[in-house]
């Protein structure tokens, strides 16, 4: 793939995006800072609607960021604010230390000539071909068609395509078509690639090829990647970094690993359920409340043991189950599992424990000495009843 980065410069840079950098945004690797923004738009009926608020983000220089929440919390619209397409209402947006809404038209070319762009829908010209699509912007800059060939061929074979180049884009699959819109992106050699939804029109085996592409481009080519996406397992795949919007403000961000492991907010948890491995109905069904536990006798209390992958080793069971065995009673697994994500291991372990119930409450204080104990062996552990 040498030929990729070899291809000649052929788009000059405007001098606007030269301007001298008053930031250190340079030295700490940042290439995109949201530095305090705010966006309103008018409502159909032109009264005023706030959709991103007091937003402060950095992305850093190689990194896969992603943006996560529900429909209409904002997500497109700040994706939208780094190549210029929306103007902030209040605060600024640098990309590579200059502020995107200081740049001229001229300008504003430039940079999103730096910054590709995938779309849901992949955008596709059905009336041209596979290399007519990609090529595209490279023939409105005017650049030799020599060096659009072999920037196009390069490309191709990047995104494994090499064999349909005189393809129109009817006769190719929902993935094809997002390998010839990731080409597109890609071929005026971008720093910077926004991925709207880029896979949620795609199935899952397809979304998790199209993932390992970007991963490989990401790699590859040291391209920073900010990608907006409601599936939770296109994050814990591929990004590094995750940043959850909820009615225009950023409620969380951090680490893939951190974010998930360990959710702080309502919005990130609500959003997490879908990967959480919830109680199987059967089991929900016959879990009762522990403070009716007087009246059974040699219960099985069932606990939620979450592992949020902040600790450097991995948990461990032998230790666990030994906490939670009263007098050599039986722990079992009884639900759950455990992910790595960015090498963190983390998850949740449903573990049933037996007790002794009486009806002076020596079951409460049973459970409470069990609690206690498998704290240290795990991050989180509550109590979801007894079966
Ligand atoms: N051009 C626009 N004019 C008016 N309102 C808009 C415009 N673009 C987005 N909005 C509003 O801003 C909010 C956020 O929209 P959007 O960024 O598209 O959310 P998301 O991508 O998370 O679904 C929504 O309430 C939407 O209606
Ligand atoms: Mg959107």
């Amino acid at each position: 793939m040498a030929n990729l980065f070899d291809v000649p410069q052929f788009i000059e840079d405007a001098p606007s995006l030269a301007l001298k950098r008053e930031n250190d945004d340079a030295a700490t690797q940042a290439v995109v800072v949201f530095d305090n923004v705010g966006k309103v738009f008018a409502d159909a009926r032109g009264v005023p609607s706030t959709a991103l608020a007091n937003v402060a983000l950095t992305v850093t220089r190689g990194e896969v960021f992603g943006i996560i929440g529900r429909s209409g919390a904002g997500k497109s619209t700040l994706l939208r604010l780094i190549n210029g397409l929306e103007e902030p209402s209040s605060g600024a947006v640098r990309v590579n230390g200059v502020s995107v809404g200081e740049l001229d038209e001229r300008g504003l070319v430039t940079l999103r000539r730096r910054i590709g762009m995938v779309f849901q829908h992949f955008n596709l010209l059905s009336a041209k071909t596979v290399r007519e699509n990609i090529a595209l912007p490279l023939k409105i800059a005017g650049v030799p068609k020599a060096s659009i060939d072999r920037k196009v061929d390069a490309l191709l074979e990047l995104v494994g395509l090499s064999a349909k180049r005189d393809a129109y884009p009817a006769s190719l699959s929902g993935g094809q078509k997002q390998r010839v819109g990731i080409a597109r992106a890609l071929v005026t050699d971008p720093d910077i690639l926004l991925c709207d939804e880029a896979t949620s029109a795609l199935d899952p085996e397809t979304t998790r090829a199209i993932l390992a592409l970007l991963r490989d481009i990401n790699r590859r080519l040291d391209l920073t990647i900010v990608l907006i996406t409601h599936e939770m397992e296109v994050i814990r795949e591929v990004c590094d970094t995750v940043a959850v919007i909820e009615r225009g403000e950023v409620v969380e961000s951090g680490p893939v690993w951190r974010v998930f492991g360990d959710p702080q907010h309502d919005a990130t948890r609500a959003l997490l359920r879908t990967l959480v491995h919830d109680l199987p109905a059967d089991l929900a069904e016959r879990v009762k409340p522990v403070h009716e536990l007087a009246q059974a006798d040699d219960a099985r209390i069932l606990l939620d043991v979450r592992f949020t992958g902040a600790d450097a080793h991995e948990p461990d069971l032998g230790a666990l189950a030994a906490a939670l065995s009263v007098e050599g009673g039986r722990v079992n697994f009884v639900h759950g599992g455990i992910d790595r994500i960015q090498g963190h291991a983390q998850g949740r372990l449903v573990v049933s424990a037996q007790v002794r119930a009486n009806a002076d409450g020596t079951a409460q204080t049973q459970i409470a000495t069990l609690l206690e104990r498998a704290r240290r062996y795990a991050n989180h552990v509550e109590v979801l009843g007894y079966v």
